[in-house]
Order: C-alpha cells, then structure tokens, then sequence
C-alpha cells in the first residue's frame, strides 16, 4: 500500500513530523511518502485572492498526492488550542477544489506536543471536522510530553504502552483489517 505521512506543520524541525515519520514506518510493506507542507505554501486564502488566483497548481498538487494513495497519516502541532496557520492554510485552499479533501481515504491522526496536553484540543477538532471532509479516520492518538516518550536520537517512541497504542492505530490502516 502507498502511504502518505505528514505533520501539520512547517517546522523544520518538528515533532509530529518525527512522529508521523515513525508512526508510518510501523507499518509493514508500506511505500512510505512523508510530505513536507512547506512545499505547498501559498499566499494567505482570501477570496479577494481566490477570484485572482483561481486554484493554485500547488493546492491542485497536495489534492492530487492525496488521491494517489490509499492510506494517510496526519500529525497535528497544536497552535494556541488550534491548527498551525500553515496546515490551515492549505486546507482552506485545498478544500476550495474539493471539500472531499480526504477522499474517503483510510487515515490515522495524530497529535503531540512537549506538554502534558499533548495536543489533544487541535486534535480533537481535527476528528470532529473530518467526516465533512471526507475522511475515513480509523484511529487517533495524542502523544503528550513527546520529549518524555518519544526517543529523539533512535527515532522511535520509548514509551512501550503509548507505542503499543500507536501500533494499534496504524494497523487499522491496513486494507485487510
Ligand atoms: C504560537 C504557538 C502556540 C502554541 N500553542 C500551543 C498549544 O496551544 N498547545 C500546546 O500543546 N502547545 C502549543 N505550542 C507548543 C507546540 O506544541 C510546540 O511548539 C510543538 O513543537 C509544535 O509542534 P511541531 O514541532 O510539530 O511544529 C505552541 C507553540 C507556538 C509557537
């Protein structure tokens, strides 16, 4: 199965990224692609700019490598209890062409942050929002206090109960589950 992994957030160094990162490795025979969404930025959505910029051939890209495979996993940086304006902002665009963003594909969701709440509350609104926009959500973990449980250097959670979880979730993306 194709698998797209990526964090909703424009950190370079971000912690859902090394998450999602990990999350999607756990997941056997998968062809692994972990999209940066810095390479979709685009001007702030408006509609002053939409009437001028139609739909952007990078929002028209992101569309299309969603539609290309067949499971997804997303990790959310929580933002001041929301989405980072980054992701939002591809989503808005993104949503513009299709507000089936998600295509009906199989997804997990994921969140963490370095506190205890783990970036429950943007994940939250992700699950809640994500039948309207076409989302097959199969399983969702919040990661807290990701540098307690989470092993930078090796890349991988240390936290056995939390990894146990996440292996959970992710095999709910395989097609035969
Ligand atoms: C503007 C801003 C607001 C933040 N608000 C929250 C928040 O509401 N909840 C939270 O758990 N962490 C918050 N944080 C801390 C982030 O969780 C932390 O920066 C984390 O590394 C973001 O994930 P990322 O590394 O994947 O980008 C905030 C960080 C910034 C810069």
């Amino acid at each position: 199965m194709k698998l797209l992994a990526f964090a909703a957030s424009n950190s370079s160094a971000s912690i859902n990224k090394q998450l999602a990162t990990y999350a999607a490795s756990l997941v056997e025979g998968a062809e692994i692609e972990v999209l940066d969404i810095n390479d979709y930025e685009m001007p702030i959505f408006s509609q002053d700019r939409e009437n001028e910029l139609g739909q952007p051939e990078l929002a028209q890209q992101f569309f299309a490598k969603i539609g290309s495979v067949d499971g997804i996993i997303i990790s959310f940086a929580e933002h001041n209890g929301s989405y980072t304006a980054a992701y939002k902002n591809l989503f808005d665009w993104t949503s513009r062409i299709d507000m089936k963003v998600f295509q009906n594909k199989p997804m997990v969701l994921l969140a963490t942050s370095p506190g205890p709440g783990g970036a429950a509350t943007v994940l939250a609104a992700a699950s809640g929002s994500a039948p309207y926009f076409a989302a097959d959500v199969k399983a969702s973990l919040s990661v807290p206090s990701f540098y307690d449980n989470f092993d930078i250097e090796a890349g991988k959670m240390r936290n056995e109960e939390l990894n146990q979880q996440l292996r959970d979730a992710v095999f709910k993306l395989q097609p035969t589950s």
